[in-house]
């Protein structure tokens, strides 16, 4: 899409300042503070990032240069030496933080476990001990497909203690999505579980993965968590128990110290074509990017006890759930199931109970506790809460006043994050203490980094028009590249404008250079928060022995953020049916996973092409949106296509 067509509508101007007592105690308490280190962020970035590398992170060896730019591939802390797990807990040992809670975990069952940092270290030396005497070795890779448990996180924590390269896939990817990413990035080993409980089922992840294993040579061992007590079948010789491996291995492992780029782990995420993409970030800038944003967009303290509701699955439970997070010594909560389960009040049951101080959710979440109702939080005490935290799509003013006034009771600054898989840690957000929020803006950068908006020709646009946004230097936890395809991690990011990060989103900047996010303006959905590739659902569907074509699009949904709408034609001789739309709708789920799963499909004649072929999704969005179809149709090769959608709509 062209810049010209990004408009934003969004004109709140209402400010919002933390009350003087949050600002009195915040780690960032003023504006001009926040101005002061921004400007030696940027001014002399080299400096300010080896002061914050030495303040922040437990090095065994100092680097020799701080940062090796050669664009598009960035090397930071060049020569020096860490080790992120001894970061994340032995660092804590012998402090007071040594018997503070590290993971208070509730299962949705309502069974609750807390693990100090004592006891998580010893979790985790088990577990690498468990990994390494399987085989396992620095650089292997290990697939990690969990239910919400403080397992997940010791299984991540083990790999990188050894050296080993997580890739977690999200439990409620299917078993295509799982086989597909381990052969991609070759997996040795999967870590999984008997199941996990979510609305009160048992999400069978142990039988995914058997399907999965069928097609992936690689994997040579499964550890199995118990979890359900679901009975699973155990395939002799390659999958082991958790209980047997694991539980039985010494709580004593020494860390070795690894290069500070060092991969940490492959995360896989969608993109504008049909093969997801392996993100790869690496250790020392990563852990300095999680640590530092944790710290002062979260404005943690030695007492907070602190709840992002994200799944390991994702980038957000990545960055800040176990790493940014356990490397400050803070406390993290970690739910396992629904926030419907057993009724609509779960989450704020658990904020009251554990006396949760900080809380970091997603807006199609809020936007679902605005519909379920006021007497759910009404029901709790919410008064531990200081602040909350919006990440994963934009934030409606709505959402926004609701949360700041029904759950933050007026009195919590809002922090809206903006950030990517690829960023690997937040790269807009107020800095609460310090950055006024206006409902629905990210606000400003964090320290070093320099986000633009630009027309298509790379210029700066003026104050209050429409962009692109673009990163314009290189920071610590970026991506540094895609596994196995540097050439598309080249394309997809670095050649819209050379030397300059291309996000992928749309945005505007007001008068007071706030930055108002828009969305995605490529082929990528943003589902509940969630990246969804229009170009994958679309290879899901004509994987379907019934379907000829198919073109997938968005259709701006009050709950989700965008829905999934998909305009299918059939093979000849098919006929249609609602029937055949379930099995659809199913095979899809099948093909990647529940979250993919379109919310209505329609069957058509012919999709509408330009002369050459292309699909043109524009007229397509219009009619999913229930619109007439607008604009320049000048291009398109058949206008009785449109018209015949229109009238089917
Ligand atoms: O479009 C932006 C949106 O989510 C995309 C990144 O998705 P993902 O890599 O899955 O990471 C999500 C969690 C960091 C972005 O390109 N997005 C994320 N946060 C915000 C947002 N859009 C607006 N405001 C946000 N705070």
């Amino acid at each position: 899409m062209s810049s010209e067509n990004i408009t934003s509508v969004a004109r709140e101007s209402r400010k919002h300042t933390a009350p003087r007592d949050f600002q009195a105690q915040a780690n960032i308490g003023s504006f001009a503070r926040y101005r002061k280190l921004y400007a030696e962020s940027v001014n002399a970035p080299e400096k300010f990032w080896a002061e914050q590398a030495a303040e922040h992170l437990l090095w065994r060896s100092m680097w020799k240069k701080v940062l090796q730019w050669k664009a598009p591939h960035a090397k930071w802390f060049v020569g020096g030496k860490l080790n992120v797990a001894e970061n994340c807990l032995d660092r804590h040992l012998g402090t007071p933080r040594e018997n503070k809670a590290a993971i208070v975990f509730e299962g949705e069952p309502g069974d609750q476990r807390t693990l100090t940092y004592k006891q998580l270290h010893q979790e985790v030396c088990r577990c690498a001990n468990a990994l390494e005497s399987l085989g396992l070795r620095k650089g292997d890779r290990v697939a990690i497909y969990m239910p919400m448990v403080p397992e997940a996180a010791v299984a991540m924590l083990a790999c990188a203690r050894i050296g080993a390269v997580h890739t977690v896939v999200f439990g409620g990817f299917s078993s295509e999505a799982i086989k597909d990413r381990i052969n991609d990035c070759q997996a040795k080993a999967v870590i999984t579980a008997d199941g996990g409980w979510r609305r009160g089922k048992i999400v069978e992840l142990k039988a995914n993965v058997d399907r999965a294993l069928e097609a992936t040579p690689s994997v040579e061992h499964v550890i199995v968590l118990e979890r359900t007590k679901n009975p699973v079948s155990m395939q002799t010789g390659r999958d082991v128990w958790w209980h047997d491996v694991v539980s039985r291995a010494s709580h004593r492992h020494k860390a070795k110290a690894f290069d500070a780029e060092t991969p940490l782990f492959i995360l896989y995420t969608s993109g504008s074509t049909g093969k997801p993409k392996g993100v790869l970030h690496t250790s020392g800038g990563y852990l300095l990017g999680t640590t530092m944003t944790a710290k002062y967009v979260f404005d943690l303290k030695e007492t907070d006890t602190y709840w992002c509701t994200a799944d390991v699955g994702w980038i957000t439970g990545h960055s800040y759930v176990v790493y940014g997070i356990l490397s400050n010594g803070a406390t993290s909560v970690v739910y396992e199931g629904a926030p419907n389960h057993p009724e609509p009040d779960r989450f704020w049951s658990i904020i009251d109970r554990h006396a949760v101080t900080i809380f970091y959710t997603a807006p199609t979440a809020i936007r679902a506790f605005m519909r379920w109702g006021d007497a759910y939080p009404k029901k709790h005490d919410l008064s531990s809460l200081r602040l909350l935290g919006s990440v994963g799509e934009p934030i409606n003013p709505e959402a926004w006043m609701w949360y700041f006034k029904t759950i933050g009771g007026g009195r919590c600054p809002i922090v809206d994050t903006w950030w990517q898989t690829e960023t690997g840690a937040i790269m807009i957000s107020p800095l609460p203490g310090a950055i006024p929020q206006k409902p629905g803006s990210a606000t400003l950068p964090f320290f070093g980094v320099v986000p633009k908006v630009v027309d298509d020709q790379g210029k700066e646009v003026p104050k209050n028009s429409g962009g692109k946004l673009v990163i314009t230097r290189p920071w610590p936890a970026m991506l540094r590249t895609l596994w196995g395809d540097d050439d598309r991690y080249t394309r997809q990011y670095w050649s819209d404008y050379p030397g300059i990060y291309f996000t992928g989103d749309g945005c505007r900047r007001d008068s007071d250079s706030y930055f108002w996010i828009v969305g995605r303006i490529d082929d990528v959905l943003n589902v509940s928060g969630h990246r969804i590739g229009t170009a994958e659902v679309e290879s899901a569907l004509v994987s379907h022995p019934s379907v000829a074509e198919a073109a997938a699009v968005g259709r701006p949904d009050e709950l989700k953020g965008q829905a999934l709408v998909v305009f299918v034609t059939l093979k000849n001789g098919v006929e249609t049916s609602e029937a055949l739309k379930e099995t659809l709708r199913q095979h899809v789920a099948r093909e990647i996973g529940a979250l993919a799963r379109p919310d209505s499909i329609r069957f058509a004649a012919a999709l509408p092409k330009t002369r050459s072929g292309k699909i043109m999704r524009r007229l397509l969005k219009e009619i999913a949106a229930g619109g007439a179809v607008k604009g320049d149709t000048t291009t398109l090769e058949d206008f009785s296509v449109v018209a015949s959608l229109q009238s089917e709509g």
